[in-house]
């Protein structure tokens, strides 16, 4: 109970650590939150920052969600407790301790966390994503799509071994919605058409 307790620490810690308004701070000497969506993740961050630190954003909140899964599992937590470890993780980017609990909408750590539990779902969800961007150069619609995406694919595709069915299907899928939550600004615009289109700079 103290091992979980501890990982769960560790995993709120990760989380909440805010690269883009960090990198953002060091670079250029600015909050990338005061510019563009006013969103404190990776793509903010690119279109903000430019490529350069916008890629180093997403590696670093990726790796974030990615690090404490993995360091648990070595740690032999399993199961359940084992997904609810990079829940955590997730909480954490979007209710980062360090930005008085308020933060990004979580894709890329849930890519980091689900690219761990269950590689293969996440590689058509990654697949789908870029398909999406590609045809509409929404990042947001592609996040939407792929956290609308991830439960259903957690249905059928092959997960990893030790990790339940049911468990990561109902866990993805209240992640799925959290994650759309988070974007209701983005739907607004999509909807409005006012929505930022992806250019590759
Ligand atoms: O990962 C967040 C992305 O889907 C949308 O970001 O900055 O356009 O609101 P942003």
């Amino acid at each position: 109970m103290i091992k979980v307790l501890l990982f769960a620490v560790l995993a709120y810690f990760m989380g909440s650590l805010p690269n883009g308004v960090v990198i953002g701070k060091r670079v250029k000497g600015i909050d990338i939150r005061d510019f563009g969506s006013g969103n404190s993740g990776a793509t903010n961050a690119y279109r903000v920052l430019g490529p350069k630190y916008g890629i180093m954003v997403l590696v670093a909140d990726v790796l974030k969600g990615f690090i404490p899964v993995m360091l648990a599992d070595m740690a032999g937590i399993r199961g359940i407790t084992l997904i609810l470890i990079g829940i955590v993780a997730i909480v954490g980017h979007s209710l980062s301790l360090f930005l008085n609990f308020k933060g990004g909408k979580g894709v890329a750590t849930s890519l980091g966390v689900f690219l761990y539990l269950i590689p293969y779902v996440m590689l058509v969800v990654v697949a789908a994503f870029i398909l999406v961007v590609y045809t509409t150069r929404y990042i947001s619609l592609a996040s939407i799509v792929g956290a609308a995406l991830l439960p259903i694919l957690t249905l059928f595709m092959p997960i990893r071994e030790g990790i339940d069915r049911p468990s990561i299907f109902i866990i993805s899928l209240l992640m799925g919605l959290f994650v759309i939550y988070r974007h209701r600004t983005n739907i607004t615009r999509l909807l409005n058409g006012t929505e930022n289109k992806f250019k590759v700079k």
